[in-house]
């Protein structure tokens, strides 16, 4: 098969489009003809040489995918070559076959094109761990979303609106802020035109809010506590801001916050299968009838994998960036 191949750590000059072996199922797995994949950030961060493939996974790029079963691997039941899935991947998706756990697959309803199917595992899964399980969002709660534009923080703020949360979010431009409240944030500040946490304050008559979804970590981390409320959960996805704060721990404990470092695709299987079901049976419905919908802002042809990277380095998407794969439908 053909892949995007990472000839050694560095810029995306580094991805190539070239012959590898095929991979094979292994007991429980699917092998995927892929449709359509997606660029995540952390794509990039893997191909910089800072985020190693977890033990066992590909070392090819792609944490995710939509296309067509190709083989069944050993015991794999319920599922027929032809038939179209999607799914999270820990590695691998920037390639023309993919193996996967059959447990992390979900059937592509009638509804999603490969392109759309391919926009949701990686971003909406992210988002559901982090404000559902830890999170622990409920109605009436409010929530504070970081990169609101991003991938992530288009997921973030429709599956938080979803949940009946008040949200607000940040975003580095007029047109992303724009952005962030067409997907229905309740307030949205640009974090280039001053300090974001005194308009927090002023939007939630000076309560602040109960979980901040922050990918941005020690740039955020003063004004993440100035914003968060009695009892908050403050969940750390990365640190495009930079690792390094000097926290006072008894404002944590008279608080009673809750800091939280969450990474996706470091968990189990089993917990990736688990989740995966949970946000399907909760959020199906509401992709079915609109009120979560993907958010892609443009598409590459893979062998083009190095054009998306600097797209995306050039922090220009709202939403996603998805890569097609030549076939029939996509
Ligand atoms: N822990 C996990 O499980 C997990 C899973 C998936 C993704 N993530 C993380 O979630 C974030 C979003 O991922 P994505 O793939 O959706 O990214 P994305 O679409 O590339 O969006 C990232 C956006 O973050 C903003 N940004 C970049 N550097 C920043 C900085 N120093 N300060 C503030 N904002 C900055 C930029 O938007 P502006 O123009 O608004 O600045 C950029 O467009 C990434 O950091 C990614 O690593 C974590």
């Amino acid at each position: 098969m053909k892949a995007i191949v990472v000839t050694e750590p560095g810029g995306p000059e580094k991805l190539v489009w070239t012959e590898v072996d095929d991979p094979r199922p292994g007991p429980g797995e699917l092998l995927v003809r892929v449709r359509a994949t997606a660029v995540n950030r952390a794509d990039v961060s893997q191909r910089e040489g800072h985020y190693p493939p977890p033990p066992g996974a590909s070392d090819i790029l792609g944490l995710e995918m939509a296309g067509e079963v190709a083989a069944l691997g050993e015991g794999v039941t319920g599922w027929h070559v032809g038939q179209r899935v999607f799914s999270l991947l820990s590695g691998g998706g920037y390639a023309e076959l993919v193996t996967v756990p059959a447990s992390h697959c979900l059937p592509i309803p009638d509804y999603f094109d490969f392109i759309q199917a391919a926009a949701v595992p990686e971003v909406f899964l992210t988002a559901y761990r982090n404000l559902v399980d830890h999170g622990r969002i409920q109605a009436g709660q409010r929530v504070l979303i970081h990169a609101g534009a991003s991938g992530v923080g288009t997921a973030a703020i429709q599956l938080a609106k979803l949940r009946g949360a008040w949200v607000a979010a940040t975003a580095g431009s007029p047109e992303k802020v724009a952005r962030c409240l067409q997907l229905g944030a309740d307030a949205a500040f640009n974090y280039r035109e001053g300090p974001f946490a005194p308009k927090v304050l002023e939007a939630t008559g000076g309560r602040g809010v109960d979980v901040i979804l922050d990918p941005v970590a020690a740039a955020y981390w003063e004004q993440n506590q100035q914003v968060l409320a009695w009892g908050g959960r403050l969940i750390v996805i990365a640190v495009m801001g930079g690792t390094r704060i000097e926290a006072h721990l008894g404002q944590l404990l008279r608080q009673n916050w809750q800091l939280i470092g969450s990474t996706l695709r470091a968990q189990s299987d089993e917990y990736k299968a688990d989740l995966t079901r949970r946000f399907w049976e909760e959020c199906e419905p509401a992709f079915r009838d609109g009120r979560l919908r993907p958010v892609i802002d443009r598409v590459f042809p893979l062998r083009e994998a190095a054009a998306a990277h600097r797209y995306m380095e050039e922090n220009r998407n709202v939403g996603k960036i998805i890569l097609t794969v030549d076939g029939p439908e996509s």
